[in-house]
């Protein structure tokens, strides 16, 4: 389970997230919604490592991880889908599973394959020249293979085709039934609460609402987005 207790955190002298608190069990589905500037990646941050909280604690399986590196947190269990395309764009698409995977374990790559066979035709291409969509799913298949117990996923289905975020929502489902929990950050509200067990709204830097998505009604979705847009 991880858990964010009672954060704060920010950039230089602006604070982001003011005292929140969110909790990811162990395999659960998680949406984080919210509008634009709320705070969302920057929560991410928080979860994987990258952004120290200024107060407040952050806590994997009840062991404190505040201090933990970034690298530190991988060994956790957490892995994180950053924002964009988190491949690395001039390595070819074997390289980036291999990066992924111990030597010892270079077969397993043939397990990502099975996940998104378009990879397995494009092993020798370079990731920079996929398309978005592809360029996504060799992120998530780099998350697969990385066996993590809760992935952090930035807006995985931005920009892409329907029939592209089927597909990974497709697999986002395989991932989680396979036991790892999803913190997902996502534009598609509609198809994050369908695969959500819980829901958290996040605005300006605070929770505003935490709970199922049945308890959430639409007209709260809506005032929240709509509050950041005037
Ligand atoms: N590296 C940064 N330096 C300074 N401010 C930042 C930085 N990253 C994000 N911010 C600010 O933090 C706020 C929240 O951003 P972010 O976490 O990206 O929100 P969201 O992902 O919900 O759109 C925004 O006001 C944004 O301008
Ligand atoms: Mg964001």
């Amino acid at each position: 389970m991880l858990l964010l207790d009672n954060v704060t955190a920010g950039y230089g002298d602006t604070t982001v997230l003011r005292n929140v608190s969110l909790r990811v069990p162990a395999g659960a589905t998680v949406a984080l919604l919210g509008p634009n500037g709320a705070g969302k990646t920057t929560l991410l941050r928080v979860a994987s490592g990258l952004l120290k909280p200024w107060t407040g604690r952050l806590l994997i399986d009840g062991a404190d991880v505040t201090a933990a590196s970034p690298h530190a947190l991988v060994g956790h269990g957490v892995c994180h889908v950053p924002e964009g395309r988190g491949v690395f764009p001039s390595l070819t698409v074997r390289e980036n599973l291999l990066l992924q995977v111990s030597a010892r374990e270079a077969d397993s790559i043939g397990r990502a394959v099975d996940a998104f066979p378009i990879l397995g035709e494009r092993m020798s291409q370079v990731a920079g020249t996929l398309s978005g969509g592809q360029q996504q799913m060799l992120a998530l298949a780099r998350a697969y293979l990385s066996n993590p117990s809760v992935i952090l996923l930035d807006e995985v289905s931005m920009g892409l085709a329907p029939k592209i975020v089927d597909e990974i929502f497709e697999f986002l489902g395989r991932l989680s039934e396979a036991g790892a929990a999803l913190l997902l950050v996502e534009q598609y509200v509609t198809r994050a609460l369908a695969v959500a067990d819980y829901v958290y709204m996040l605005n300006k830097g605070q929770v505003t609402f935490c709970g199922e998505p049945g308890e959430l009604n639409d007209d709260d979705v809506f005032a929240s987005y709509l509050s950041h847009a005037v």
